[in-house]
């Protein structure tokens, strides 16, 4: 019998902090999607270098290689926290990398946001994926205020409606990945 190969989905975690919440959700996410669909974790945000529109043109490998990963996924998940009221740098910097290609136009995202508060990063997350033109709804965008008591380092939920808000979103994204193309 022919198994149906599985929508790709890359997941980025917006933090780089060993202990990361973040981190925990996007392995939380893979974990829900297991069976579903098959999910690269991307936790090297650190290792790209600064933007500059000089070397747009002519990207670092390692440059090339992350926009690669992103245009071959069919969808693309970011996990990240909340940075004096914006982005973190590496994450912003990455999208920076990734604003000349047309790489997210039309791509299906989900965009949770974890930290203290968050509304500031979530909207601005927002806002950067609609210039870029991804495609998302709003059962697959996600903020979670408080994240440092409802998940711990070791990837335990401490709160039912933190993992049941993540279920769902891993249900709507799913949905979403596989209606395109
Ligand atoms: C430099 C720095 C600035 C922060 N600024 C904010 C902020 O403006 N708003 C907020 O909600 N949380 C802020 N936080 C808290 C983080 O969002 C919170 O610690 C989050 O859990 C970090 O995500 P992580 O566990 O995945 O590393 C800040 C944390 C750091 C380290």
């Amino acid at each position: 019998m022919k198994t149906k190969s599985l929508k790709k989905v890359l997941a980025i975690s917006g933090s780089t902090r060993k202990n990361s919440t973040n981190l925990q959700l996007v392995k939380a996410f893979a974990a829900m999607a297991d069976g579903h669909l098959e999910v690269e974790i991307f936790n090297e945000l650190d290792t790209l270098p600064h933007f500059n529109p000089d070397l747009d043109d002519k990207p670092p490998a390692i440059i090339k290689s992350f926009r690669k990963k992103v245009q071959q996924a069919d969808g693309v998940l970011i996990c990240s926290p909340e940075y004096v009221f914006s982005l973190p740098g590496s994450l912003k910097n990455a999208l920076e990398w990734m604003v000349s290609t047309t790489f997210f136009s039309g791509k299906p995202v989900a965009l949770i946001t974890a930290a203290a508060r968050g509304l500031k990063a979530h909207e601005s997350l927002q806002l950067i994926m609609k210039t870029i033109e991804a495609s998302f709804t709003d059962d697959t965008v996600l903020l979670i205020q408080g994240i440092q008591g409802k998940i711990t380092p070791d990837g335990e939920f401490k709160d039912a409606k933190a993992q049941q808000q993540l279920e769902k979103l891993t249900t709507a994204f799913t949905a979403l990945v596989q209606e395109e193309k």
